[in-house]
């Protein structure tokens, strides 16, 4: 029997799901997960969410909604592992571990912090006003969601490619520094899928809450109903012939819809079919899908015990994977019981020299040579400028293992800035004192 994937995805728990997010998310995730030879662990982020809202009530409430959201959809909890992140204690343990190893200068190229601080610039504030704590850690907390279950396959949106790209940078770090050759983190790979409808909204623009055109997924059928009577068309009367292209009435009604249904209604299109009769089609075919999740997602709100029931199921199956792997990581870097045999001091040099930063020599597309020095986390503490033989850049790499950063001063026209003065400072002295 083929092994099987494992995939794992986080769900956000704040707004409620509307109709773009279950054609667009729900939908495809829940299909994926009815495939043979795969394993899934699909969670709630709740201690995310925490970084975007502060408001007890409403994070309480939309973790309830967003659970039932899934399950009326048709989360099978027998066939997938569903747990509740902040009911495993195990994963803000590994992201400690994760945070002693994570460069903060990768972190600080994170979108999510970038773009807060873009915007504190654009308004003339201090640049991490506001920022939380929090924040700035985000992809830390999700490399360990991640890692802490050796997922192989993450589904995520082109947004959060850079999370999985963070996490596999933290953990070849942390095998690198700890391993000793095993794997003892799995590099996880970032599932996008192209292929995912986006689903117009009522103005024909992507459905999403920020254009405020979204068509509610389990709230009230007349609201549903209502909303879909409201989709922007253009002005051709009845008996009129209609395009469906750049419809969003019949782009909502694909994504539906089976293929010979679709082809009947391009051709009630044609045929002029008046605009409120193909949106009471519309709904129609929406309904024939949703109107049993949405009994089924009312049953469960008006029974949230059963929920608890479920999530702390999912969160003992989830343990049982966590709770060993933890163990094994912190007897890795070291936490271990009083009683446990001292390792030979030769070890630890070993992999205090595995951690020490390198010197890299390189040519460039331009045919001049370089050298950058880096750290074990791949991150740039000094950069020279072009040589026109290997050989210069060679001896420019000597004298600065030499002599340190004494050496800066008299190369300095061969090097470009650091970024990190005092980091470069602190990696020179450290490869003195290992010559
Ligand atoms: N950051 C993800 C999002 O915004 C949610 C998430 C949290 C996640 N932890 C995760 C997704 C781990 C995948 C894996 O969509």
């Amino acid at each position: 029997m083929p092994t099987s994937a494992r995939v794992l995805t986080g769900i956000n728990t704040t707004g409620s799901p509307h109709l773009g997010n279950y054609v667009g998310a729900i939908r495809p995730a829940l299909r994926a997960s009815q495939k043979e030879n795969v394993q899934s662990f699909y969670f709630l982020a709740d201690y995310h969410s925490l970084i975007k809202c502060q408001a007890p009530e409403r994070v309480h409430r939309s973790t309830l909604e967003i659970a039932a959201c899934w399950l009326a959809a048709g989360l099978n909890p027998e066939h997938v592992t569903f747990y509740r992140q902040s009911d495993i204690a195990e994963i803000p343990q590994l992201c400690w571990l994760l945070t002693c190893v994570a460069g903060k200068g990768q972190l600080n190229r994170a979108h999510a912090y970038k773009a807060a601080q873009d915007k504190n610039a654009a308004a003339g504030r201090e640049l991490d006003d506001g920022v939380t704590a929090g924040l700035f850690m985000y992809p830390v907390l999700m490399a360990a969601d991640i890692l802490m279950f050796s997922a192989d396959q993450v589904p995520v949106g082109r947004d959060q490619v850079q999370h999985i790209e963070m996490c596999r940078d933290m953990a070849a770090s942390f095998n690198h520094l700890y391993g000793n050759g095993r794997e003892l983190l799995h590099l996880p790979e970032a599932l996008v899928d192209e292929q995912v409808a986006l689903l117009p909204g009522l103005d024909g623009r992507k459905m999403s809450k920020s254009y405020d055109n979204t068509i509610t997924l389990f709230g009230a059928r007349e609201l549903m109903r209502r909303q879909i009577m409201s989709i922007v068309t253009d002005s051709r009367a009845p008996g009129e012939p209609k395009q469906t292209e750049g419809s969003a009435i019949f782009d909502i009604y694909r994504a539906f819809a089976e293929p010979e249904e679709t082809a009947a209604f391009a051709r009630e299109f044609e045929q002029g079919i008046a605009w409120s009769e193909a949106k009471e089609k519309l709904f129609a075919r929406i309904d024939a899908e949703i109107a049993p999740m949405r009994e089924r997602y009312a049953e469960l709100m008006a029974h949230p015990q059963q929920m608890e029931d479920i999530l702390q199921a999912g969160a003992e199956k989830a343990r049982a994977v966590a709770a060993p792997l933890l163990h094994e990581l912190r007897s890795a870097v070291g936490l271990r019981a009083m009683s446990a045999p001292l390792a030979a001091a030769a070890d630890e040099s070993a992999a205090e020299r595995a951690a020490a930063p390198v010197f890299k020599q390189y040519r460039e597309k331009d045919g001049l040579f370089y050298f950058r020095l880096a750290t074990a986390q791949g991150q740039t503490l000094l950069q020279s400028k072009a040589f026109a033989q290997p050989r210069e850049a060679g001896q420019a790499i000597a004298r600065l293992k030499k002599e340190g950063a004494a050496a800066l001063a008299p190369l300095a026209a061969q090097l470009e800035p650091a970024p990190d003065e005092a980091a470069l400072h602190a990696a020179l002295q450290a490869l003195l004192d290992a010559e």
